[in-house]
């Protein structure tokens, strides 16, 4: 849909114009995955796939939330913006409302909402963070709040850890925030400093496939990781301070990772610490224009994340095994959280 037949569409919903409409983008992460929560460096570009929201205020107390993705639609009185609704699309938008009162901004007057998205759901490239950011967008204006794209990124995942229930890392709302044309966000997960580096690919594209197989983050799976790094951290802890397992190079984690008992958890940290260095030699060998070489690291982040972290499944691993086979494919990957979803090549 354009601008002009999403204007058509809010009118025809609420009667009336739209008085502010905003756009937050998907994203795709090129390499570090299952980094961002493990306080290391990730490299995502933003899409131009996102989510649109159109707003007007309403004299009548109460916030609509509407999706023409969706077919629920969810009226809530100004003192109903604080709890979960059960199983609902309007907890990620809620959640970020939910999190500025919580700064204690007053939200005194109600609103119509319109949303409508192109990422597709649930295909790993965050339609949820687009929905999230662009509602901190939204709210921060409309409230006078003055966050910048950092915290509005913030206020995203503690929605979606909040309201959501998944514990995940900053990287998408991140990437929906700060990401800019022609450029991958490489972002230091831990002190959030970040640098936008120019993709300038000649003659060659991003492709980005969808399995269809749905990547499903709320089944627990992606819970259950964060959990097992923790562990592996705390057991690391006996014989070496740290806070995240990206702060160990590879040569350091082989000489004490016998300290973690659980062979799964030791699995899980072994990909990360090896992410980490292959996210670091991407970045450069992008900044050098040495695409063989990223490549290379892409299909080895693939590797790990289906070994070490098992986080790919038969539909992902069979689309990446047969990219690796065609000629020109430089590299390819599963990308976000997995389980499905997509690959990028
Ligand atoms: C999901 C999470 C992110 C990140 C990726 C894996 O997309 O939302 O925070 O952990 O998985 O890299």
């Amino acid at each position: 849909m354009n601008l002009h037949e999403l204007k058509l569409a809010f009118e025809a919903t609420y009667g009336k114009a739209p008085e502010a409409v905003y756009f937050a983008p998907g994203r795709v992460n090129l390499i570090g995955e299952h980094i961002d929560y493990n306080g290391g460096s990730v490299f995502p570009c933003a899409l131009s796939f996102g989510t649109y929201l159109l707003v007007a205020e309403n004299n009548e107390s109460v916030i609509n939330f509407k999706s023409l993705n969706q077919t629920e639609s969810v009226a809530l009185s100004l003192h109903q913006l604080t709890c979960p609704l059960d199983k609902s699309w309007v907890n990620y938008p809620l959640g970020v409302i939910a999190q500025f009162i919580k700064s204690s901004y007053e939200i005194n007057e109600g609103f119509d909402l319109l949303f409508w998205g192109n990422v597709p759901n649930g295909a790993g490239l965050s339609s949820s963070a687009a929905l999230e950011v662009v509602t901190a967008y939204a709210f921060n204006d409309l409230l006078g709040a003055g966050f910048d794209r950092t915290a509005l990124a913030q206020i995203g995942q503690e929605a979606e850890h909040e309201f959501a229930y998944v514990s995940c890392g900053i990287m998408d709302q991140f990437a929906s925030a700060n990401g800019a044309k022609d450029h991958a966000v490489h972002l230091n997960c831990d002190t959030l400093e970040f640098e936008l580096v120019p993709v300038k690919l000649e003659g060659v594209k991003i492709l980005i496939s969808n399995t269809h197989s749905p990547h499903k983050l709320d089944s627990g799976a992606y819970n259950q990781r964060v959990t097992e790094c923790k562990k592996a951290v705390e057991q690391l802890n006996t014989v070496r301070t740290l806070k995240y397992l990206a702060e160990l190079t590879e040569a350091e984690f082989k000489s004490i990772e016998s300290v973690i008992t659980d062979p799964v958890a030791q699995k899980r940290a072994r990909h990360v610490v090896g992410e980490v260095q292959r996210t670091s030699d991407a970045v450069k060998a992008l900044k050098a224009g040495d695409l063989t070489l990223f490549g290379q690291l892409m299909n080895a982040s693939h590797v790990s994340l289906r070994d070490d972290y098992e986080v790919t499944g038969t539909e992902l691993d069979c689309m990446a095994s047969e990219a690796w086979k065609i000629d020109g494919v430089i590299g390819s990957r599963m990308t976000g959280g997995g389980f499905g979803g997509c690959t990028v090549s």
